[in-house]
């Protein structure tokens, strides 16, 4: 990175600064690779870390819930900026904590408020923001016991298929689409009686299906200003052709040719602009990443989810494309100059390719040796993020479901996947599976 890169009207950034990055993901990796790389960027701790960011940094044994052990060590490293990479420890109020203690207030934390961070810990919480913003939706009812016979009515007179939420953070699995009408009323019977995802469901959400592509965007917020840092599509489904069970992602594509000029001047008009002052009018206090889970319906975007962090795999597509300094983003979403920030990509094709454990998302085996990590030799342009992964006896084993993930770059997509692919057939482990059609609508043209 060079100081061209950060270009701010009022560029009063610490000249540099020790930072934290709490998380353990692919995403985190991502997240500790781009930061590095910022002169504002002097010590990078990582908590807890995996062995990908352990060769960027270094790792802290902690949890990402630990507040008092997060606490201690921001002291001991003398951390001037924590960037919270999961959603768990935000929903929990790492950023109150933060902000509520003399000894820590001065340190820069990228996420927002408890109270805000619900636009992903409450379903229920974002569908109401969105409607008193009137942000494009899928119409909706919410549920609790206290009107369960309402909600089998409302089902029963509902149209097919019909989405089920679950009101509460679900491990990514809360969100059912019912084909029949028997479904629903099982599914949500199961969520809201016999309590399937626990305090998670006492609250169910019943919303109208819409039908169309999947896409991701990112900006980076103070409440007041933003910027959008970049766009992904993610390939959710474990198998090829977008079959099978749903999964944290498999597999992400930047840019989308769809999500052009046009396409991102109605998200930037209609969903970003809107949610970013309903946050100022309603003073919710958010400084960090918004994830705009968006639903593209025949060219206009629909919300279909809020979240308030980063995306997993998508973090590893935006953030190699994103030439801007991220150290320096932050900086001045703290100080107020985000709105001076110059954002420049990357204009070449980016795709990643997530490696997982035979099985995933099912059950899966643990600590397989992984080789070919280091493997650079034939194929450049290309990164390996590390996700499920551990250090065993000075091996790399697999330790999760998604493992790793593979991003290269291409004149265009089909060049991109191509060369993740050459890189991952270096790569082993017993079981590794992968999507071998990444981008495959976009294979013509682009
Ligand atoms: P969420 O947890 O809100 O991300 O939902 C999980 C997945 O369910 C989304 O990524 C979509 O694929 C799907 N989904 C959620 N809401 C809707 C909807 N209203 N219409 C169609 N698909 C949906
Ligand atoms: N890739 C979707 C997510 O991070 O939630």
């Amino acid at each position: 990175m060079t100081a061209e890169n950060d270009t701010f009207a009022s560029p009063i950034i610490p000249n540099t600064m020790n930072i934290l990055l709490l998380g353990a993901g692919g995403r985190e990796h991502a997240l500790a690779w781009k930061m590095a790389q910022s002169h504002h960027c002097d010590a990078l701790f990582i908590a807890p870390g995996n062995p990908g960011t352990a060769g960027i940094g270094t790792n802290l044994n902690l949890l990402v819930t630990d507040f008092e052990g997060i606490k201690a060590a921001s002291i001991e490293h003398q951390i001037g900026l924590v960037v919270v990479g999961p959603e768990e420890p935000l929903v929990k109020g790492i950023y109150d904590f933060f902000e509520s203690d003399p000894a820590l207030r001065h340190i820069i934390v990228v996420g927002p408020s408890a109270k805000a961070a619900q636009l992903e810990g409450s379903k229920a919480f974002s569908k109401k923001f969105m409607q008193r913003h009137q942000i494009p939706t899928a119409a909706y009812a919410e549920f609790t016991l206290e009107n369960i016979e309402e909600g089998k009515n409302y089902i029963a007179s509902h149209s097919l298929p019909v989405v089920l939420k679950a009101d509460g953070l679900a491990a990514g699995k809360g969100v059912v689409i019912a084909t029949t009408h028997n479904e629903a009323l099982e599914t949500f019977n199961e969520m809201l009686v016999n309590k399937q995802f626990g305090e998670a469901s006492s609250k169910v959400v019943i919303e109208q299906f819409l039908s169309g592509i999947e896409v991701s965007v990112f900006a980076l917020t103070n409440g007041m200003d933003y910027q959008i840092i970049g766009h992904a599509k993610d390939y959710k489904r474990i198998g090829e052709g977008d079959t099978g069970l749903n999964t944290g992602g498999m597999g992400c594509v930047s840019p989308v040719p769809f999500m052009d000029d046009v396409f991102m001047q109605k998200v930037e008009e209609r969903i970003v602009k809107p949610t970013i002052n309903g946050l100022a009018a309603e003073e919710l206090c958010y400084n960090g990443f918004v994830f705009f889970g968006l639903m593209n319906v025949d060219g206009e975007p629909f919300v279909i989810e809020y979240n308030c962090r980063m995306g997993d795999p998508e973090t590893e597509v935006v953030m190699p494309r994103l030439q801007t300094d991220l150290v320096a983003l932050f900086a001045a979403m703290d100080n107020g100059t985000l709105i001076d920030a110059n954002i420049t990509y990357d204009n070449r094709s980016c795709a990643t390719i997530m490696a997982v454990s035979g099985g995933y998302p099912g059950d899966y085996e643990k600590n397989k040796v992984i080789t070919g990590l280091e493997d650079t030799s034939a194929v450049t342009d290309t990164l390996v993020f590390q996700a499920g992964t551990k250090t065993s006896e000075n091996a790399v084993v697999t330790s999760g479901g998604r493992v790793l993930a593979v991003t290269a770059f291409g004149n265009n997509i089909k060049d991109a996947v191509a060369l993740a692919h050459q890189r991952l057939e270096k790569i082993r482990f017993e079981g590794i599976y992968f999507r071998r059609d990444i981008g495959y609508e976009f294979e013509k043209n682009t």
